[in-house]
């Protein structure tokens, strides 16, 4: 091919992009060239490390190339909910998107939030766990968390405890969402000594290879964990802590990763790729 076919090419492509800072390590690319192989949808997804500063400018700036939408990730997804001229129901009640869509024409930004959904399906399909009915426990109060609790709670859990270092991050949070279930907030000392039948930790963390401040009392035998990060070369220090304390299953996050970039697709492009065969060759 001669440079001048690859940029033929390239500009037959609709353009997307992962934005965030730092970038580099993002599986996103391959996960959404990966889909647009499988459903022949002609499109290029890029990774892009935009700086803290100016971030709207940046943003939009990448709108007037002609990019046809970006998924947005730490620590930009609050941000990016505030510049949206509309959002999805889903997004509104998150207070953060991790999906844009650029309307090129009217210059419009219309935000989404495929978290929760990717959680929900990486939980329930994926790993078959059972959300109705159980009593969940989830960690952390930060933007990871946002998108993720009223999708857990239409499932119908028992009810979930929301617990945070900054107690009053996750008491905003119950206040915003008690409206769609039973949810509780507290610090870690306040938890009470009672197994959860699924943990789920949205905190940080385990970037520094540490774990939330919790009891291992909250584990009984059947308890599930479940960690929103992943790591694919070794397990995260969530699951660790899990596997050491007993729990029945401790997974981490990289379907949920595959998952939710499956539903962002099939916001943009309205097909939903297949993720089975994704998961198993990122795990790899
Ligand atoms: P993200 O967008 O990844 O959720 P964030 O909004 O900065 O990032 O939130 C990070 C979350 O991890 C918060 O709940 C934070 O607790 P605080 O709200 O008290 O800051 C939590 N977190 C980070 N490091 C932690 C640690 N070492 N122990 C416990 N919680 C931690």
């Amino acid at each position: 091919m001669s440079p001048r076919d690859f940029t033929t090419r390239a500009a037959l492509l609709d353009q997307y992009a992962v934005v965030g800072t730092p970038i580099a390590h993002s599986k996103s690319p391959q996960i959404h060239n990966a889909f647009a192989e499988q459903t022949n949808q002609a499109l290029e997804y890029k990774a892009v490390e935009l700086p803290i500063e100016n971030f709207e400018k940046k943003l939009r700036g990448l709108q007037k190339l002609g990019y046809k939408g970006v998924n947005v990730t730490a620590p930009f997804k609050q941000q990016a909910w505030k510049i949206c001229d509309e959002r999805s129901p889903r997004a509104e009640k998150a207070g953060a998107v991790n999906t844009l869509v650029f309307g090129n024409l009217d210059g419009k930004i219309s935000g989404d939030n495929t978290d929760g959904a990717g959680l929900a399906r990486d939980l329930v399909n994926n790993h078959s766990i059972l959300i109705k009915h159980r009593k969940i426990l989830i960690l952390g109060a930060g933007g990871a968390i946002h998108g993720v609790l009223a999708p857990l709670l239409t499932l119908n859990p028992t009810n979930i405890i929301l617990a945070n270092r900054t107690v009053n991050k996750a008491q905003k949070l119950a206040d915003v969402f008690q409206t769609v279930g039973d949810v509780k907030a507290c610090g870690y000392d306040d938890l009470s000594n009672e197994p959860f039948d699924l943990i789920i930790n949205g905190t940080s963390a385990g970037l520094n290879q540490e774990v939330p401040p919790i009891s291992n009392k909250v584990l009984g035998i059947n308890s599930v964990c479940y960690d929103m990060m992943y790591n694919t070369s070794a397990p995260t220090a969530f699951v660790k802590w899990a596997r050491i304390h007993g729990a029945s299953r401790a997974i981490d996050g990289l379907g949920m990763l595959v998952e939710q970039a499956a539903e962002s697709f099939y916001v943009w492009r309205g097909v939903r790729p297949k993720t089975t065969n994704i998961i198993q060759s990122l795990r790899q």
